[in-house]
């Protein structure tokens, strides 16, 4: 009886766990700031990416918009330093423009 119990729970275990892994790619996400809110083109990533969301998911961020995304901390200078979060990329040396001088790049204000 109680193996079936165990049996039971590893499954809903596993079936949540692969609804997770299903769950479809957004085209786009906006990030509200007062700095002016940054549109995310979670698409044009994730084509940058090759399709492969193990290069953010879930190493550097849920996929969930709600998650926090750690990267404003001293104006983006804590996850330069760290190359985490976004800075995973956008920093000296990583695939993608840094943040100083770029700030309007990502932040437009009146994007909603
Ligand atoms: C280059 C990075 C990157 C890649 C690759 C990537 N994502 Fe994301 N994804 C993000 C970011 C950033 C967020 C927002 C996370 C947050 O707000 O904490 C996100 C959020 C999500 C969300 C939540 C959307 C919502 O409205 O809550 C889903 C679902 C998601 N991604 C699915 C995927 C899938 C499926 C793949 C692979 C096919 C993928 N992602 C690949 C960066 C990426
Ligand atoms: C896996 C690497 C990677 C991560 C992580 C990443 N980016 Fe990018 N991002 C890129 C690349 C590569 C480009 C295109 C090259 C360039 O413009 O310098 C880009 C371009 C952009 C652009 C210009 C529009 C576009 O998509 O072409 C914005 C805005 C942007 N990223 C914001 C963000 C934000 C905000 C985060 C964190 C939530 C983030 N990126 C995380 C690699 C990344
Ligand atoms: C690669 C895209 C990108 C660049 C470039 C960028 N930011 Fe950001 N910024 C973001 C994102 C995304 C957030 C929200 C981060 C979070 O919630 O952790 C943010 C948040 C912030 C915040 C916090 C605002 C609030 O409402 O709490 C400040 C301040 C900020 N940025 C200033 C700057 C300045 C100044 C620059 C230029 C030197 C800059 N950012 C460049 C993407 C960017």
């Amino acid at each position: 009886m109680r193996i079936i119990t165990i049996l039971t729970a590893l499954f809903v275990t596993f079936s949540l766990a692969s609804l997770a892994q299903e769950k479809k790619a957004p085209e786009k996400l906006v990030f509200q700031t007062k700095m002016g809110n940054v549109t995310y083109d979670h698409a044009k990533h994730l084509e940058r990416a090759k399709g492969d969301c193990k290069v953010c998911h879930d190493k550097l961020w849920a996929q969930d918009a709600k998650a926090p995304l750690n990267f404003k901390a001293g104006m983006h200078k804590v996850a330069e330093k760290g190359k985490t979060s976004c800075a995973t990329c956008h920093v000296a040396g990583g695939t993608a423009f840094v943040s100083t001088g770029n700030c309007a790049k990502c932040h437009v204000k009146g994007a909603k």
